[in-house]
């Protein structure tokens, strides 16, 4: 185990609630996901997500990369039998699902494979205009581990999840934001900027119907339409019973801005 600090942390911001951006930092090898990565990632998560002062957490890479995939170094030796014992991808790949606040990937470059996974777990992407995405693993004679089969068609499509999962070609950020994978495109000279600004946007509200908000929209994609309909009802309804709520309705109809009482 390596002392090298893999996820660089900064805050931004000056409100009762900032922004804290998690830096994917393995510049050489183009951001490749190895487990000490994985594991600071999930504690800088988990950290940012129990800490009351920040409202977004943004992750985010290098202009060049914001991950070009699992590290195919790392795993290239590696059978079954430990893939399935560690658990690999498994054990900590997965911890961004357990985090309630919004989490926006700010993507430039190069997201392949585990990296373009890694940006669909998170709750939207902005993408440079010199993004591209890619699902790869099938050159190297593997398929996604990621979730890459599952959150791809649900994002693009069967037809074009199944020309990228197939054919291994890439996406470039017009691609991706035609195709819904990305909610917005900007210059890359303001990538960060955007980013920030929306986190922002997002900081300001209660805090309660923003992990809410997050929670019925990631439902949909977990069952039947029924099933999240029916859940977003009830999270609705729920909503009434916090003070935000009258004070959020109150304040739009005294045309004031809301002052969040966080209960
Ligand atoms: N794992 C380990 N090392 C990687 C890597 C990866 N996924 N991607 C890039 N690197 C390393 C390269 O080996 C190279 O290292 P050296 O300088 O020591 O040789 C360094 O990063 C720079 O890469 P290139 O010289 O290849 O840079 P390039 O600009 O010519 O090409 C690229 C960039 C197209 C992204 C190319 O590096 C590439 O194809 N990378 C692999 C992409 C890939 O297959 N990703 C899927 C991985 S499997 C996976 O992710 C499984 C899963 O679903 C969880």
């Amino acid at each position: 185990m390596s002392n090298e600090v893999l996820v660089t942390c900064e805050l931004h911001g000056a409100g009762a609630r900032r922004t804290m951006v998690l830096r994917l930092n393995r510049p050489k090898q183009l951001n490749a996901l190895n487990s000490e990565l994985m594991d600071q990632l999930g504690a800088a998560l988990l950290a940012a997500d129990g800490d009351a002062a920040v409202g977004c957490i943004v992750l985010t890479g290098s202009d060049k990369a914001f991950a070009a995939g699992a590290d195919i170094a790392a795993m290239a030796r590696k059978t079954c039998a430990e893939a399935m014992a560690e658990p690999f991808i498994t054990r900590n790949w997965e911890t961004i699902r357990q985090v309630r606040k919004p989490v926006i990937a700010a993507v430039a470059g190069f997201a392949l494979g585990g990296g373009c996974e890694l940006a669909m777990m998170c709750d939207f992407i902005i993408a440079a205009d010199t993004a591209k995405f890619g699902q790869p693993e099938i050159k190297i004679g593997i398929i996604p581990g990621a979730g890459g089969t599952q959150r791809l068609p649900r994002a693009v499509g069967k037809s074009k999840a199944m020309d990228m999962v197939l054919t291994a070609r890439m996406m470039d950020a017009a691609e991706a934001e035609r195709a819904g994978l990305v909610s917005r495109v900007v210059a890359a000279d303001k990538l960060m900027e955007e980013v920030l600004a929306a986190a922002e946007a997002i900081n300001v509200l209660s805090p309660a119907s923003v992990a809410l908000a997050k929670a019925c929209v990631n439902k949909s994609f977990q069952g039947g339409l029924d099933d999240g309909v029916d859940y977003e009802r009830r999270v609705f309804h729920s909503l009434f019973a916090t003070e935000d709520q009258k004070e959020g309705m109150a304040a739009f109809l005294e045309k004031r801005k809301p002052e969040w009482r966080l209960r």
